[in-house]
């Protein structure tokens, strides 16, 4: 006879780019990463792919260029790795939401999962606020983060609170509303 394959066992794929978005320190890395363990899937930081395609340190560009050429540099980054031939879970900055380009392009080539965050908890994420040019100060966080907030919720397709749960218990509950909307499907081996 032969049986239902396990849960684990099952390979599965992603019908569109999937973009983790929110706040910094709402887990976005780390989601993409354990989720893409989980289901075998590809995964990419994007904050990453941009330092790699310039070879510089986000805190560099944002120190020599300013804010708005690395939101341009991020809009473009965001376009490209949607056009990949493979779908990926994308973990974004958390300021993609800032730029209508980088908007247009979370609600158009794919589907945008916002990982809700309290600012204070964000903070206790990060171990390096020195790399965050945007997190230097709590109040001024939580300000940003609450100027944000609309636009995080107009980009996203689906919305996964984080506030006190651990990244695995995040990842599932991102895996559960992909499965539901049809995103992530699952093909057994
Ligand atoms: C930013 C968030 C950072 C990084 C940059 C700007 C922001 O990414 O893109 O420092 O404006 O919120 P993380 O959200 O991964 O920390």
């Amino acid at each position: 006879m032969v049986g239902k394959p396990e849960r684990n066992k099952q390979r599965w794929s992603l019908t569109r780019p999937v973009f983790l978005i929110g706040f910094m320190g709402a887990g976005k890395s780390s989601v993409a990463r354990r989720l893409a363990r989980l289901c075998k899937i590809s995964s990419l930081d994007l904050d990453t792919y941009i330092e790699r395609s310039c070879e510089r340190k986000i805190s560099e560009v944002f120190a020599d260029d300013g804010e708005a050429t690395f939101r341009e540099m991020e809009a473009r980054a965001l376009r490209e790795v949607a056009a990949m031939q493979e779908p990926m879970v994308v973990s974004c900055g958390g300021g993609i939401v800032t730029t209508d380009e980088a908007m247009a392009a979370l609600k158009e080539l794919g589907h945008a999962v916002l990982l809700e965050v309290d600012v204070d908890e964000a903070a206790s994420r990060i171990s390096d606020r020195s790399s965050r040019p945007l997190f230097q100060d709590l109040e001024a966080a939580r300000q940003l983060c609450e100027a944000r907030s609309a636009r995080y919720h107009e980009a996203a397709a689906s919305v996964v609170d984080t506030r006190g749960k651990d990244i695995f218990t995040v990842t599932c509950e991102v895996r559960d509303a992909l499965e539901k909307e049809g995103i992530l499907c699952r093909r057994p081996l």
